[in-house]
């Protein structure tokens, strides 16, 4: 695998660090012990290093979720990265994930993914990609940030406990079975685009500190139909619904709600129903 994608991947920041893992745990944790054992020496897990595998025995999902990682059938992979930014500014990690993945299935695939914030990918309302950024942060700046990525591409069913919120590229595209190494190659490539873009936004003189991130913001706002004016649950807090009303300038998901606006940090969204009036009443 890697030796087929290092030409599909060159110039970018990730080519030539590429390992191919058969079985892993989850590919976060080894890049996050890779990331420690260098220690000292950054230059050993260099950033960039990319970790891919095969099959995980505990794959990771946000809160105290598992991973869905059946051998050989979707993408389980993790990114090192050693980004010059705030562990709180750590968030545009996962937003400009989630707009690689949707670049690299249309690319891929031509489908149209849409992006759950903070960081679910969904194709007709059924998830089939997740990101899991975790970090270590050291004086106030992050040391080592890892995005994890994991991509249901081949799978033709789930466990009956997923069944009803999971997909894959290849049941959402007609049964045909793709490429996993092409959708790899363009996601490694997307997030390249992404990072690099991040990168220029955050060095860019001319923005005060608190709108660094803004066009990363619009860029974000402007791919999830989630952005603005959706009707959503809230799971923080206790729970409320209100209306999706644009990203704050920390990345964070800002609703209008009864009482008034509210900021999500780092609870999950999903489409509310909305109130009928009982028959009758
Ligand atoms: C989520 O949606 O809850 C996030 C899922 C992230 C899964 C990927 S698979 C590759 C990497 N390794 C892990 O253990 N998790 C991430």
């Amino acid at each position: 695998m890697p030796e087929a994608l290092a030409p599909l991947v060159r110039n970018t920041i990730f080519s030539g660090n590429i390992h191919h893992i058969v079985q892993a745990d989850s590919t976060n944790s080894v890049a996050l012990r890779g990331a420690l054992l260098a220690g000292q020496h950054p230059e050993e897990t260099p950033e960039g290093a990319v970790f891919l595998a095969e099959e995980q025995t505990a794959g990771r999902g946000r809160s105290t979720h598992s991973w869905h990682s059946e051998r050989g059938t979707g993408i389980y992979c993790s990114f090192l990265l050693r980004p010059p930014m705030a562990p709180a500014e750590a968030l545009w990690l996962s937003l400009i994930a989630g707009v690689a993945v949707q670049d690299a299935v249309r690319e891929t695939t031509g489908q149209a993914a849409d992006i759950r914030w903070p960081n679910d990918l969904l194709i007709n309302d059924r998830k089939f990609a997740g990101i899991l950024t975790e970090m270590s942060s050291e004086g106030g700046r992050v040391h080592h940030a890892v995005i994890g990525i994991g991509v249901n591409v081949n799978q033709r069913s789930f466990p009956e406990e997923l069944q009803s919120n999971a997909t894959s590229l290849r049941m959402e595209g007609g049964g045909t079975e793709l490429s996993r190494l092409d959708v790899a190659a363009a996601l490694i490539r997307a997030l390249d685009r992404e990072y690099r873009a991040l990168l220029r936004a955050m060095g860019s003189p001319i923005r005060t500190p608190a709108l660094r991130f803004e066009p990363i913001m619009r860029r974000v706002e402007s791919r999830s139909s989630y952005a603005h004016g959706k009707l959503v649950h809230v799971d923080e807090d206790g729970g409320y619904n209100g209306i999706t009303d644009g990203l704050d300038p920390r990345g964070f998901l800002r609703v209008r709600t009864d009482k008034g606006l509210r900021i999500v940090i780092s609870g999950s969204v999903r489409p509310a129903e909305r109130k009928t009036d009982a028959p009758g009443s």
